[in-house]
């Protein structure tokens, strides 16, 4: 039986999630690709760093940052505790497929996009969830892979594991991506509804940030940072735009009132932070996030609070959308699952 052996970076809701979502089918990768998949590194921003050639055990390092279960919060010694940094990791653990999984600089992209250069320079394949890399260095990364013959995936960067990236590269070859909108950003689309349902702004953003739909500072959110770097990531792909999420025309909701929205029911019309890319005449790619009213009748103003939607257009295939609905933290874990799956099939 061969062996696949991966380097987490980053292992907090997403990379247990994927943790899990590894454990609950080892069989069934072995059965499919006779591959054991091993995790041999992983690192965090204050738990501890694993590293062991021969495999971590997953099971354990799960149990010890499940607080909620009885863990310490932080990895326990089992031998496998490491003093590497988490670039050392990248540069010298003994792995086949890098998994950057840490939290997104949306300044810069950074140190992320050094960890995936890290693991290119060695020859090992990297699969990333976190979408700074993608918004700030697509090419630069896509055409390292590419020169030094390693597989480089991201479908979990935009709307998890829902095929976007797969659905353009697999399904829609040959026709060339004109137009990509979408809305892409949960605390947004909430807060709008609920002040459309007459809610009052203090008290949406404490109901959000009990839900988990809110962050602690949602001004990345709501100032439409996040949309502009997922936006940034669609067109780099999906367009090869070669920009950066500081070229998108942006604005976000912070102006917009409930008179605003009001004025806009009156007319048929809900608001929504819409995600754009166009190619101009020049052949350069226009990328905008800013609010817009959109006629109740059209799809999009369906869709609401975690559900998300792109829309990409074509010249050979017109207009195609992917939904995704009321994602959870398992859908996430998908994408990188997916991408994982996607490495054992094309060694
Ligand atoms: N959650 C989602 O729904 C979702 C969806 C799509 C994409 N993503 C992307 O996936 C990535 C992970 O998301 P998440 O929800 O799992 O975030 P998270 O729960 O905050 O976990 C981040 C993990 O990275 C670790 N970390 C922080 N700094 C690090 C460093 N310098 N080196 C190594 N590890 C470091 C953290 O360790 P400590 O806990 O010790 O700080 C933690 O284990 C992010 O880039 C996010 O944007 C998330």
């Amino acid at each position: 039986m061969k062996e696949l052996k991966l380097a987490l970076l980053g292992f907090g809701n997403a990379g247990q999630a994927f943790g899990r979502m590894l454990l609950d089918h080892e069989e069934e990768i072995i059965k499919t690709y006779d591959t054991k998949v091993l995790v041999t590194a992983i690192a965090t921003g204050s738990r501890g760093n694993l590293v062991c050639a021969d495999g971590i055990d997953l099971q354990r390092a799960l149990a010890d940052l499940d607080v909620k279960q009885g863990g310490s919060g932080r990895f326990t010694d089992t031998g496998a505790l490491s003093s590497l940094t988490t670039m050392e990791i990248a540069e010298q653990a003994d792995y086949d497929v890098l998994v950057e999984m840490t939290p997104l600089n949306i300044a810069t992209g950074q140190p992320a996009i050094s960890h995936i250069e890290g693991a290119f320079k060695r020859g090992k394949h990297a699969i990333t969830a976190n979408k700074g890399p993608i918004a700030w260095a697509y090419s630069r990364l896509r055409d390292m892979a590419k020169e030094k013959g390693v597989q480089f995936y991201y479908e979990t960067t935009v709307m998890d594991g829902t095929p976007v990236f797969n659905l353009t590269e697999h399904t829609l070859k040959m026709a060339k991506v004109t137009e990509v909108s979408g809305i892409l950003n949960s605390t947004t689309n909430f807060i709008l509804e609920e002040l459309e349902a007459g809610a009052d702004y203090e008290d949406i953003m404490e109901r959000g940030r009990a839900m988990g739909f809110i962050e602690a500072d949602p001004a990345m959110d709501i100032e439409g940072y996040d949309a502009a770097a997922k936006i940034t990531a669609l067109l780099n792909v999906l367009m090869d735009a070669g920009i950066t999420p500081d070229q998108v025309k942006r604005k976000g909701i912070e102006d917009i009132t409930v008179e605003d929205i009001r004025r806009a029911a009156d007319r048929g019309k809900v608001i929504k932070l819409l995600c754009r890319g166009v190619r101009r005449e020049d052949g350069s790619v226009e990328a905008s996030v800013q609010p817009t009213e959109i006629d109740r009748s059209d799809m999009l103003a369906s869709v609401n609070s975690t559900t998300s939607v792109v829309s990409i257009t074509t010249n050979l295939m017109k207009k195609v959308s992917v939904v995704e609905h009321e994602p959870e933290i398992e859908q996430t874990a998908y994408g990188v699952f997916g991408d994982v799956l996607r490495v054992l099939e094309g060694r």
